[in-house]
């Protein structure tokens, strides 16, 4: 059955363990200068309808690394959705790539090219999840959890608003079994709707997910403070409000961290607004690994390649790549 990864909650608690075994295993042939070349000759399509700097880098230099080679298409420069249906750009560029990443800016996009393509599908963030962030941040906290602690014991604080990274944080801590708590002005936390959506896999794997307006209490016991944008693009008029509700009680600052165990982590999934959600002193203090986590999105992304085009690829023998380049040498003898 053709897979894709558009949803961390598609996924089992040991299926996403297995993806992160293999982030651990590229990442650690890429220090050595030795990244295996399993996609060697594959091809990703990357849809991208919004900018990006760390996913359109790190599938694009994945790709490369693993011996593949990554197409940038922008809409304006294809025909998706304005002179092709979506239907049909994911049927025609299924028949010439293996697989294809998409950010969109409708989750039902993401959703219809998975349904149309014959390749899988990769969701590099929508307006509803980002499923390759969170597995990367998931990640990015075995390697930096309190001595001693393993991946349930982790409390993973997200301090602003319900953005698709924090609901998406939520929905991946909920499958591992980890602890999640947001704090947010009561308008700015997790609709019930998606809150419904963990219910069943929290219960399963026995999650705490949590929501708080008090910043500094829910902090105390952290293991990870993360934080995102208050606003986005389509959310400018909305800038005062947010301001007004946000600043200064939810900033991660120097007083907020201070109020965590000296243990705890910061992340951001960036690009952030310096001195708006975060200070740079946070940013860039010691107890920041933002960087390693942009780093991440590289060994997350090569292990997602792998997991979902290698075992589709055909792997011919020396003696097949042999016999073709024969016929064709033969046939153009002729004309030479
Ligand atoms: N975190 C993240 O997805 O970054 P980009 O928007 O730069 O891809």
């Amino acid at each position: 059955m053709l897979r894709h990864f558009i949803h961390v909650l598609d996924f089992s608690k040991d299926e996403l363990l297995r993806i992160m075994e293999l982030t651990a295993m590229l990442k650690r042939a890429d220090k050595d200068g030795a990244c295996p070349r399993l996609l060697s000759g594959a091809s990703l399509g990357m849809i991208f309808e919004e900018p990006s700097t760390r996913t359109r880098v790190s599938f694009e230099v994945a790709m490369t690394k693993l011996g593949g080679h990554a197409l940038y298409l922008r809409p304006g420069e294809i025909h998706l959705g304005a002179r092709e249906s979506i239907a049909d750009t994911a049927r025609v560029v299924s028949r010439m790539v293996d697989v294809i990443e998409a950010r969109t800016l409708k989750h039902q996009t993401v959703l219809d090219l998975a349904k149309y393509a014959t390749v899988p599908v990769i969701n590099g963030l929508t307006d509803f999840n980002h499923p390759t962030q969170v597995l990367c941040d998931v990640f990015s906290m075995t390697e930096h959890a309190p001595k001693g602690k393993k991946l349930e014991d982790l409390k993973l604080v997200f301090v602003g608003d319900a953005t698709n990274v924090c609901v998406s944080l939520m929905f991946i801590c909920a499958r591992m079994g980890m602890s999640f708590t947001q704090a947010a002005p009561e308008k700015y936390q997790v609709s019930q709707a998606h809150r419904d959506l963990v219910r069943e896999a929290a219960a399963e794997s026995g999650a705490s997910i949590s929501f708080s307006d008090d910043p500094a209490a829910a902090v105390a016991d952290a293991d990870f403070i993360y934080t995102d944008l208050w606003w986005w693009i389509g959310q400018e008029s909305e800038i005062p409000d947010r301001q007004a509700a946000f600043m200064p009680k939810f900033q991660v600052n120097a007083g907020l961290m201070a109020k965590a165990p000296p243990t705890a982590r910061f992340m951001h999934c960036l690009p952030a607004s310096r001195g708006v959600e975060a200070t740079d002193e946070v940013m860039d203090g010691p107890q920041s690994i933002i960087l390693d986590q942009s780093e991440n999105r590289l060994h997350t992304e090569k292990a997602l390649l792998v997991w979902f085009v290698y075992p589709r690829l055909k792997k011919p023998s020396d003696a097949l790549l042999a016999r073709h380049r024969g016929i064709a040498e033969d046939f153009l003898s002729d004309f030479m």
